[in-house]
């Protein structure tokens, strides 16, 4: 019966625009979390995740690392690419097939034909752990899209506009979820609030997004 308060509440639908190039993919990752999750154990053990410190001086709160030709890379000279791993001096492990085809679809879904990522930075958040508003700008080439794959636990994420005082919209990202913005909502505010406490069954008491971009 409609109405009913005891009817089964609808699922969100699986592809949900949430600005002009922009859609959030509920589950887009599901399909090969297993395969991708440890894909990125292996990055990980060659390229651990480390706290970073921001040109103003600050440890970000995020911990991060890097796989693909380049990797993002902050310290007090500034925000930049480098093709090498500061802390080991080796290059950053490669980008496995396995990602940038996830992400080279996901882009299509938001309308950007033939992705080729060739920066993945990893992100780790443990409980209280955020990301303030900010627009992805360091990289050479805005016409290609940004795309982003969480796991483990759920986070708001905060997606704005073209000013930092636009109020953002905010959406409660699940593991195995993408969003992938590009074209006019390429370079919008967004972020992530503080991290809420829990227990992943899969990663435990961390969230860990990839964020996919064409950086050179
Ligand atoms: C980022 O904006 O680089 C990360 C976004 C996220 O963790 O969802
Ligand atoms: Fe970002």
């Amino acid at each position: 019966m409609k109405g009913d308060l005891f009817e089964a509440q609808e699922p969100p639908p699986a592809r949900q625009p949430i600005g002009e190039g922009a859609v959030l993919l509920r589950g887009f990752a599901l399909g090969e979390e297993s395969e991708l999750i440890a894909a990125l154990r292996a990055i990980l053990a060659a390229a651990p995740f480390r706290h970073m410190i921001t040109p103003g001086g600050h440890t970000m709160s995020v911990a991060m690392s890097n796989c693909g030709a380049v990797g993002w890379v902050t310290d007090r000279k500034g925000y930049r690419y480098d093709a090498v791993d500061p802390a080991s001096g080796n290059r950053w492990p490669a980008m496995p097939a396995l990602f940038a085809g996830l992400a080279r679809r996901a882009a299509g879904e938001a309308g950007f034909a033939d992705f080729q990522p060739d920066a993945c930075l990893i992100n780790r958040y443990v409980p209280g752990a955020k990301m303030s508003l900010h627009r992805d700008k360091d990289e050479a080439d805005f016409t290609a899209p940004i795309v982003s794959v969480s796991f483990g636990l759920p986070a708001v994420f905060m997606f704005g506009g073209m000013s930092r005082s636009d109020k953002p919209q905010r959406f409660a990202l699940q593991h195995g979820d993408v969003v992938a913005w590009g074209g006019a909502s390429r370079l919008v505010f967004h972020g992530v609030a503080a991290l809420k406490d829990g227990e992943h069954p899969l990663l435990g008491r961390q969230r860990i997004n990839l964020t996919f971009r064409k950086a050179r």
